[in-house]
């Protein structure tokens, strides 16, 4: 939700922040905006305002005044059109996913103060807005979001110093967002200075180091074609990036007696393993698609180096120690979206191979109920982004409790990771798409082998169980490329049900988890009414709704109940209904209008079957010609509650 970029260095800063914004796009595209200090006048020392530069011929977009150039727009990165100042080399840029005010060309970050010398954009909720804009008195407001608060803060943090030789930007950041309730990731240039200056609690953060430039962003694909070396910021630190590109940190000191509210820290710089060309869209039409194929690489790359089936072990770099292993009475799982069904179908998992009681609560819902013991519980945030920030409320109130909490996540450095006890990494590569794809199949395949390896240290699952589990997880790639091979009938069936009034998907056991996420899917991608049940509820009160114009998609493999599901789908079909099966290679099902084959791979068949689902969802919504990357009304990472 709302991507950030800022770069400064020696090359003109508007194609990489507009390239930026393009690569940030899946976490809101309500509006864009770029701000660039005009290079002719960003000489630094002097903090008089005027000297504006005119940008005719971009037009109406920018308000080139006090120094800065500022382009916004409603709509996509591409309704943008791209600053022409190559003597600019410092800028910012936004992408936004609106909270406060709607998606107006007014709205569009970044936010400038009144005398249009500061520039800033911002990410989160500042929930103190109101009052602070109570305290301003009579700066000219000119949009309905919290962020504009803020330039007009710094503008009077920065006034309050005028004379001294240099603005200090930095000091006037720290100032102003120790001011700020909420959570927030801001970024703020000033017209005078090839400098920008952010700070962060609450959204993620995380500077990349070029040479002689400096990058800043909401995610590392923002600028992974630039850089791989990155410093991931903490809560509570500010950052001064350099026209030279130096970088420095300052963090909250914990001395009392110091005078200054923050010191210079070291934070330590790390190598993003992704590739540059992994964020990108390699020949596909849409990210969704070529993720969706990417799940064989995935899964393998989830498996790597753990798993060691002749031994009947799994090694997933983290141990739990063994006195609370055997005292552990409840596991708990807390996620969001698709993240939420990858934690039902782990939970069912958990519950069989290590003998545990396995809860698994929307995070948004999650209370640590009275009567737990915090002692005998591990509490697991499901995340693939890191940073949605329903799971991150959940994870620390389970940490307050006193819970073992462990994050299973997607993202290196994220948020999730700092909160928790340990963390495991799903290695599913980057994803783009905001519709969730192959982070699904890489969550429940990593929590897979958290059970597998949970069962044997608490010796509840027998080596060969885990043995067989585990043959059939280095199995999953394969079978996974088997429903990908296949994806011309999926296209068929796509085009034969696409104008369908509505879709109903259905499942027992771990298939109940893939027949809502099926569902999901269609909602989000092809804005279809599109509902998924456990099959034995079908005869409960959906049945009222099934006619001839509601298919039925039905998970029909082992793990799956096939039979007692079948008699299900057979009961809509009797109600007019079309029935959609995917079914295991060993099984036929003569009554189906389309079947799919599933590859034996034991308990995770209702794996597969999720990837002809997510096949079906993308077919439908291009048939229908939606934004399929980009959802109406969606965002990928929502770090807002
Ligand atoms: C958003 C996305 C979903 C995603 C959910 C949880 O709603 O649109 O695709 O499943 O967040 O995201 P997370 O990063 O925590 O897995």
């Amino acid at each position: 939700m709302c991507g950030i970029i800022g770069y400064v260095g020696d090359e003109a800063a508007a194609p990489i922040v507009y390239q930026g914004l393009e690569n940030l796009e899946y976490r809101g595209y309500d509006s864009a905006g770029i701000a660039l200090v005009n290079g002719a006048r960003a000489t630094g020392g002097s903090r008089a305002t005027g000297g504006s530069r005119t940008t005719g011929d971009v037009a109406p977009d920018v308000a080139a005044d006090g120094g800065l150039t500022v382009a916004k727009r409603s709509g996509e990165v591409s309704n943008l059109t791209v600053p022409d100042a190559p003597d600019a080399t410092c800028g910012i840029g936004h992408t936004r996913w609106s909270t406060h005010g709607p998606p107006t060309d007014a709205n569009a970050h970044p936010h400038v103060d009144c005398a249009e010398s500061i520039a800033v954009v911002h990410n989160g909720i500042i929930e103190n807005h109101e009052t602070l804009k109570a305290e301003l008195g009579d700066h000219e407001f000119t949009s309905q979001t919290d962020t504009e608060v803020v330039p007009h803060l710094l503008e009077t943090e920065l006034s309050e110093t005028a004379g001294e030789d240099a603005p200090d930007l930095r000091t006037a950041v720290e100032r102003v967002v120790d001011r700020l309730e909420g959570s927030y990731a801001v970024c703020a240039i000033h017209a005078d200075e090839n400098r920008i200056v952010a700070a962060r609690d609450g959204s993620p953060l995380v500077v990349g180091h070029g040479e002689d430039a400096a990058f800043l962003a909401s995610d590392v694909t923002a600028f992974l074609e630039h850089t791989r070396e990155v410093t991931y910021l903490e809560d509570g630190d500010v950052v001064d990036l350099s026209a030279d590109g130096d970088v420095e940190v300052f963090a909250p000191s914990d001395d009392a007696a110091e005078s200054l509210p923050r010191r210079p820290v070291d934070r330590s710089v790390e190598t993003v393993e992704w590739e540059a060309d992994a964020a990108e869209k390699a020949g596909y039409e849409h990210y969704m698609r070529k993720e969706i194929h990417e799940q064989p690489t995935a899964l393998r790359q989830t498996l790597s180096g753990r798993v060691d089936v002749d031994r009947a072990r799994v090694d997933l770099d983290v141990s739990l120690p063994e006195a609370f292993l055997e005292r552990v009475e409840e596991v708990q799982i807390v996620a969001c979206g698709t993240s939420y069904y990858a934690g039902r179908y782990a939970a069912r998992l958990i519950e069989s191979f290590a003998d545990v009681r396995t809860t698994v609560e929307i995070a948004s819902e999650y209370e640590f109920g009275a009567g737990r013991d915090p002692d005998r519980t591990l509490t697991i945030a499901v995340t693939q982004s890191g940073e949605t920030a329903d799971t991150l409320g959940a994870i620390r109130r389970a940490d307050s409790a006193g819970a073992r909490t462990l994050a299973v996540t997607n993202t290196l450095g994220s948020s999730v990771t700092r909160a928790v006890d340990d963390a495991v990494f799903i290695r599913a590569g980057p994803e783009i798409g905001v519709a969730a794809t192959k982070t699904f199949a890489s969550q429940v395949t990593t929590l897979a082998l958290l059970a597998v390896a949970l069962g044997r240290e608490r010796g509840t699952l027998s080596a060969a169980r885990a043995r067989s589990v585990l043959e059939d997880l280095r199995g999953l790639p394969g079978a996974v490329q088997q429903a990908l091979d296949a994806e011309a009938d999926v296209v068929t069936a796509a085009e034969r049900y696409c104008d369908e009034d509505a879709f109903f998907f259905l499942g027992r056991d771990l298939g109940v988890p893939v027949a809502l996420e099926g569902a999901l899917k269609l909602k989000e991608i092809a804005y279809d009414h599109a509902e998924g049940f456990p099959a034995g509820e079908l005869k409960h009160g959906p049945l009222a709704l099934v006619t001839d114009r509601t298919p039925v998609l039905a998970v029909l493999t082992e793990g799956g109940a096939p039979a007692e599901t079948m008699t299900n789908v057979t009961e809509a079909q009797t109600r007019g209904a079309d029935a959609i099966g995917c079914v295991s290679a060993d099984r036929e099902f003569g009554t189906l209008d389309v079947a799919f084959e599933v590859p034996d791979v034991g308990l995770l068949e209702p794996l597969v079957a999720n990837v002809y689902f997510q096949l079906f969802a993308y077919h439908v919504a291009n048939e229908k010609g939606r934004a399929i990357d980009k959802p109406r009304n969606l965002a990928k990472s929502v770090t807002v509650e």
